[in-house]
């Protein structure tokens, strides 16, 4: 099976968690367009749904779904969102896609965060994958520095040879050369670094259950 057929099988798997007549949270990136299109077939029943980026909220409205701001609505039951890494404790690293600040807003506000990821996404410790950091753009210099202090390379991310702007007018730094062996530690430390909007570990939202796209089908990790 391809890469893209696992991530098809994960966001079709991932309707089972959608409960209907209630509104749902929606993340972003390659898989969660897997869910979105899946999605479709029941958005009679799916009042509406909070989504983590413009790109998401632009393909919810394509399928007839409504977009819902996060203040209109109180908790929701459940979260679908991808991951870039993911430990097997559900702890993960997100924002390949720029969108992690949003995401984590929204995994927040819901009971149940449901990760959806092909099988290359387990990892046994987080940090291979380019950590995403959200960043004030004036901050930047110095956060540098502090990811060198702790033996990480910090590189602004670029798109078409500028700084990405994400969609809360921010920029990203993707941090190579950390192994995070205690991600909730890490993600409080970083995250209180002035400066730092959002950093990418999600282990205070970590997943509660995780759907692996696997070549035997979906395998399902609690
Ligand atoms: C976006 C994200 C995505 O969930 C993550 O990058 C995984 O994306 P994909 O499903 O395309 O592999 O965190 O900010």
């Amino acid at each position: 099976m391809t890469q893209d057929e696992l991530k098809t099988l994960v966001g079709q798997a991932a309707l089972h968690y959608v409960t209907p007549g209630e509104v749902v949270g929606v993340g972003t990136g390659s898989t969660v367009n897997k869910f979105i299109e899946a999605l479709a077939s029941m958005k009679d029943r799916v009042p509406g749904a909070v989504s983590s980026s413009e790109a998401s909220t632009a393909r919810l409205k394509a399928i007839g779904i409504p977009v819902l701001e996060a203040n209109e609505v109180g908790e929701l039951s459940v979260y679908i969102d991808g991951a870039d890494e993911i430990d097997p404790r559900g702890h993960m690293v997100k924002g390949g896609g720029a969108a992690l600040t949003r995401e984590k807003i929204v995994a927040a506000q819901s009971r149940r965060f449901v990760c959806i990821a092909d099988e290359s996404k387990l990892v046994q410790t987080l940090g291979a994958f380019p950590l995403p950091v959200e960043v004030i753009p004036m901050a930047t210099a110095r956060l540098v520095r502090q990811f060198a202090a702790l033996g990480g390379q910090a590189r602004v991310r670029l798109k078409d040879g500028q700084a990405l702007v994400t969609d809360n007018g921010q920029h990203i730094l993707d941090v190579t050369g950390l192994r995070i062996t205690d991600p909730l530690a890490f993600e409080s430390e970083v995250n209180q670094w002035p400066g730092v909007v959002t950093v990418g570990v999600f282990a205070h939202q970590k997943a509660a259950v995780c759907l692996l796209g696997t070549p035997a089908g979906v395998k399902t990790l609690n």
